[in-house]
């Protein structure tokens, strides 16, 4: 008999070490582990598998070889954007990292070292990924829409042998050059790469400098493939850098033995997919859901995975996805409801559907940002299959809450993430770590210690990571989402407790571009604000208070910060409108009312805070809003 839902999560908790000794089994290890869970001195106070030895890009794909998957397709590459398609069996693909492997190594990369990936969505941008896990190195993928100071910052904290980077990437119609922002970013950073591999790409040639970069193909001409190093189960295989509460990005560390462990075991638990189907997460490999689900785990558990060099409208138009899930026989689907939103909204009917047969297609997750309610019943009820939103965190690398298909299918609840995955025990507390009453709004975070796959620490900043995260909940690892847990257990996320926003599903922090705005030259104080979108669900603005005397006229001090945003964060930021106010909203104490800004901008009911210090203000602030279109 197959255990229910609620048996396997309890037995999650209560015998966490049978738990994911049993997942871990799953693996090919060259060593087994001495512990599960090892209580000890390291930031978290826990580690997963310590003293086990692996190779995690062996168990992505020689592992298949071997056991007589070699023939079956790992990666479809699919690019609506250069109308290609390109398919590399498990033995294809080995083959294709380990001679990248082979030229890495043949330039000095080995365990432990970083490689910075700088890449759009093309084969070679996993092909490298691999490459460094079979090597035993490091990764730092950086997200293609990041403009040069981003990528320079993270350099410089990455510290990086090798950088890996195409010319350029393609954004529906337009070709972005990447390599003079590369060349830029290598110029402001104290840090410099002894190399860095360059693909080529038909739409653009970028210059090499001399003595420093390698074209791609001939670097891997004529090198000797290589093969995996074992590396132990608590190495990181990754960084992965995402937004924090200033302008620092937090280094996301990412070990190899727990995250290989829980990655495959999400496959089959989770989104309920057996090896040799067809997953698709619909994403990018810059953010975590493209490394843990369009790289990792489908690979870890014998899928074929697709990687999609297009947009879900315009590439050629709404009905992208369905071509897509047809062509390559997709069962399961990851993607963010932002993109959801998006189709809705130029095919309203789901009129593009009937061209394609989905009939194989089982299921739909959606992550990233809230759903809304409208956007999953309008997918669930055009596709005709579950839509299951999941939350979860470039921190825990897998879903926090979910609706665990593959243990058992629950009601799905509209508004609500599910229940606590398997390895997590979720509270909403109050400021004293209390839990609050079910149905009431507190902080929601996790009972230490984090399930596997999760991240020991962030990277060069141990003191950061335990203050952060795991200080002001002493025992539990802060979310920094707050929400509430219903009669049901199904947990509800409602909003960030910090200065993230979700901007079509990426992660920004406003606190960043406050920082932008405030060096321009005219201004004296500033604010961003995460205000409501029906495409993005959130986007930012920004409320300027300028320097006593200024006089030049605004609209050129809003392009000039846009600009600015645009230059140092990146066009991913969609930082399109500024405001300027004679002051901005505080307390008494002169903590500026962002909340309240918000309100008024989304249109809602809001109440006069009781510390404000001059309630006239918010006035002024509504007239701004006005004048740049909200509440819209
Ligand atoms: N490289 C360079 N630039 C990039 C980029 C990349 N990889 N990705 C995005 N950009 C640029 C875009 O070209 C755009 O630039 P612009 O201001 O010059 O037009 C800007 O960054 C904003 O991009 P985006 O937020 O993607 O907006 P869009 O209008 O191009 O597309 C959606 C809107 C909804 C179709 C798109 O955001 C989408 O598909 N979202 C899905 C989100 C997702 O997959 N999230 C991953 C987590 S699951
Ligand atoms: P990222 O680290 O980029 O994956 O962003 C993580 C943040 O996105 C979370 O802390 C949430 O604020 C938000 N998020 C992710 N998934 C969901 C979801 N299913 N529902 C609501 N918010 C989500």
């Amino acid at each position: 008999m197959t255990a229910s839902f609620d048996e396997v999560h309890n037995r999650s908790l209560t015998d966490p070490e049978g738990f994911w000794s049993e997942a871990a089994e799953e693996l090919s290890w060259s060593r087994r582990w001495d512990s599960v869970l090892e209580r000890c001195d390291v930031p978290s106070g826990y580690r997963w598998f310590a003293g086990g030895r692996l190779n995690t890009c062996y168990n992505c794909l020689d592992v298949h070889v071997e056991n007589g998957r070699g023939d079956q397709a790992a990666l479809i590459y699919d690019s609506p954007v250069t109308d290609t398609t390109r398919r590399f069996s498990f033995r294809e693909l080995r083959d294709e990292v380990a001679t990248f492997a082979g030229a890495l190594a043949a330039q000095g990369v080995g365990r432990g070292d970083r490689v910075v990936v700088y890449m759009p969505m093309i084969p070679e941008a996993p092909i490298a990924m691999l490459a460094c896990a079979r090597l035993g190195a490091v990764h730092s993928v950086v997200f293609g829409g990041f403009a040069a100071p981003e990528l320079a910052v993270r350099i410089d904290d990455a510290q990086p042998k090798a950088i890996v980077t195409a010319s350029c990437g393609i954004e529906g119609q337009r070709v972005i050059p990447y390599k003079p922002l590369l060349d830029e970013a290598i110029r402001l950073a104290t840090h410099k790469p002894s190399t860095c591999f360059v693909l080529q790409r038909p739409q653009e040639t970028a210059s090499l400098v001399e003595g420093r970069d390698l074209d791609w193909s001939e670097a891997i001409a004529g090198v000797e493939p290589h093969d995996c190093v074992d590396v132990e189960a608590t190495d990181p295989l990754y960084i992965l850098y995402t937004s924090g509460t200033t302008g620092e990005p937090k280094g996301v560390v990412r070990d190899n033995g727990g995250h290989a462990v829980a990655l495959k075991w999400t496959m089959r638990n989770i989104y309920g997919v057996e090896p040799g189907e067809t997953y698709w997460a619909a994403s990018d490999v810059g953010w975590v859901v493209g490394h843990s689900y369009i790289v990792y785990a489908p690979l870890l558990n014998g899928n074929t995975t697709i990687l999609y060099e297009g947009k879900p409208v315009g590439t050629p138009d709404a009905g992208a996805f369905w071509r897509v899930i047809e062509q390559h026989r997709v069962s399961a689907m990851f993607t963010a409801p932002t993109a959801f939103r998006a189709i809705k909204r130029e095919d309203p009917n789901g009129e593009l559907l009937s061209r394609n047969d989905l009939s194989e297609f089982r299921t739909l997750f959606l992550a990233g940002e809230r759903c809304d309610p409208a956007t999953l019943e309008w997918a669930r009820d055009k596709l005709g299959v579950p839509v299951i939103d999941h939350w979860w965190q470039t921190e825990t690398g897998w879903a926090i809450c979910a609706n665990c298909i593959g243990i058992e299918m629950l009601p799905v609840k509209a508004g609500s993430a599910g229940r606590p995955a398997p390895g997590w025990d979720i509270r909403a507390v109050d400021e004293e770590t209390k839990e609050v009453a079910r149905n009431e709004t507190g902080a929601l975070v996790a009972k230490l210690p984090l399930p596997p796959g999760t991240f020991p620490t962030l990277w060069n900043a141990d003191r950061r990571f335990v203050e952060t995260y795991l200080t002001q909940y002493p025992g539990y690892y802060k979310t920094a989402d707050a929400g509430h847990v219903d009669a049901d257990g199904y947990v509800h996320i409602m909003a960030r407790t910090d200065d993230i926003i979700n901007v079509a599903a990426h992660r920004l922090s406003t606190g960043e571009m406050e920082e932008v705005l405030a060096a321009h030259p005219d201004v004296a104080e500033c604010a961003v604000v995460g205000v409501a979108d029906d495409l993005k669900g959130e986007v930012p603005v920004g409320f300027m208070v300028l320097k006593a005397g200024v006089a030049r006229e605004t609209g050129g001090i809003v392009s000039e910060v846009v600009s600015a945003v645009r230059e140092k964060i990146g066009p991913i930021a969609c930082f399109r409108q500024a405001a300027i106010v004679e002051r901005l909203p505080k307390t008494r104490s002169g903590k500026i009312l962002r909340g309240t800004i918000k309100k008024i901008a989304d249109g809602e009911e809001y109440k006069v805070p009781a510390t404000i210090d001059d309630p006239a203000i918010l006035d002024e602030i509504t007239a701004a809003l006005r004048g740049i279109g909200y509440p819209g």
